[in-house]
């Protein structure tokens, strides 16, 4: 059977009240729709993935949504329901999973258990037991609603794309909340599969709280450790740290030769599995000549948050005889810390000498090793 991952997101998350709309929004590193459409696009038995957007937000989705397979975007409307129903008309397939972009996490098997209930159902939903106490809301609290028998109804929700069509045709209700509302009105039989707790839907920032949380815990701490050397060669001033330290001689390198920025990039890149610093900015690329070292350093940065990682702490010593660190210290500690978009207290600068021995013993140049604690999503 052919099927039509349907994600509506042409809403404006007014309850949500964080100016970017949700769905464009970075949760873990990652805009929530950009997580939506994976879990469906990444799905063996989804054909295709169509996104209904507001045409106030094209640049965004296009922005979050980069590479990935998702063919024209559609342009929803005002309610729900109205972005649901110009998305149907753009869907090719037989079938169709309609899913709310505010659900960034749909596991694999309610795909798998949806599909399934459609081979003998015109349509299928996810749902959820309730465990709290129902009650009519209002200043003073209203009669109880009975729970015994209710459940959430989640999506994403499966139907045969003709059928759904064909009962938003004939339903002449208030704008509906979901599909399952309309489809039963139109006689179309629903079965109720097992849902899951992680398509809660973002609607408040407590919702927005409790998935950061969800994201965090399943983060796992990754140590990674850097080295670099450059020798002496013309005049001072040395970049160390991101900063110019006066000095009677620099440092010679491709770039400016910064080897605290170096070693904790390095060190960055390998906490994160990432390879090294020559991978990205090799030496032999003449646009990295005399470049500012703290673009490199901001770039291990971002492929970490990017990948929805973050970074703890980093620590370095640098390795010389001259010029004398300590009174430089904490001004390149910060200097890191804002390339790092740290605070100082996660930034460590250390300096020793080798007391005369080996080459930095007869100054001829500077070494620096760093360690970097991040934490990372897990493979589990
Ligand atoms: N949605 C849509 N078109 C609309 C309204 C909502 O495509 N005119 C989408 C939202 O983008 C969301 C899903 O429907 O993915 C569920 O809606 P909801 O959680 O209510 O999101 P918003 O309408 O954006 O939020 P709010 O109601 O708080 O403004
Ligand atoms: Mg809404």
């Amino acid at each position: 059977m052919s099927v039509t991952a349907l994600i509506v997101a042409a809403g404006s998350g007014e309850r949500m009240g964080s100016g970017v709309p949700k769905q464009y929004r970075l949760l873990g590193g990652k805009p929530v729709l950009r997580r939506a459409v994976e879990a469906f696009a990444n799905h063996p038995c989804i054909d295709a993935v169509r996104v209904v957007i507001s045409e106030l937000h094209e640049s965004q989705a296009r922005q979050v949504l980069q590479g990935l397979d998702v063919g024209q975007l559609v342009l929803g409307g005002k309610q729900r329901a109205d972005s649901v129903r110009a998305g149907l008309a753009a869907t090719a397939s037989a079938n169709v999973l309609v899913h709310d972009a505010a659900r960034p996490f749909c596991p694999p098997q309610v795909i798998d258990r949806l599909l399934d209930a459609l081979g003998s159902h015109d349509g299928a939903a996810p749902v959820l037991p309730i465990g709290d106490t129902l009650a009519r809301a209002g200043e003073l609290l209203g009669d109880p609603i009975d729970r015994a028998g209710a459940v959430r109804v989640q999506t994403p929700q499966a139907f045969c794309a003709d059928g759904l069509r064909s009962a938003y045709d004939r339903w002449t209700g208030e704008a509906p909340t979901d599909e399952t509302s309309v489809a039963r009105a139109a006689g179309l039989s629903v079965a109720a599969v097992t849902g899951d707790p992680l398509l809660e839907k973002l609607t408040t920032p407590a919702d927005w709280d409790r998935a950061e949380a969800m994201l965090a815990a399943r983060l796992v701490s990754r140590t990674g450790l850097g080295f670099d050397v450059h020798g002496f060669a013309g005049d001072g001033p040395v970049m160390l740290g991101g900063i110019a330290v006066p000095h009677s001689r620099g440092l010679s390198g491709h770039s400016d030769a910064d080897v605290v920025l170096h070693a904790i990039t390095d060190a960055l890149l390998g906490a994160a599995a990432l390879g090294d610093i020559g991978e990205y900015f090799p030496p032999t690329d003449p646009q990295w000549q005399g470049a500012a070292s703290d673009r490199f350093l901001a770039y291990a940065a971002e492929l970490i948050r990017s990948s929805g990682g973050m970074i703890d702490h980093v620590d370095c010593t640098i390795i010389c005889e001259e010029p004398k660190i300590g009174p430089h210290r904490s001004a390149m500690r910060a200097r890191i810390a804002v390339i790092l978009g740290l605070k100082d207290i996660d930034v460590n600068i250390k300096a020793t000498t080798t007391e005369g021995l080996g080459f930095t013993g007869r100054r001829e140049g500077i070494a620096a090793q760093a360690v970097a604690s991040i934490r990372m999503q897990g493979h589990a």
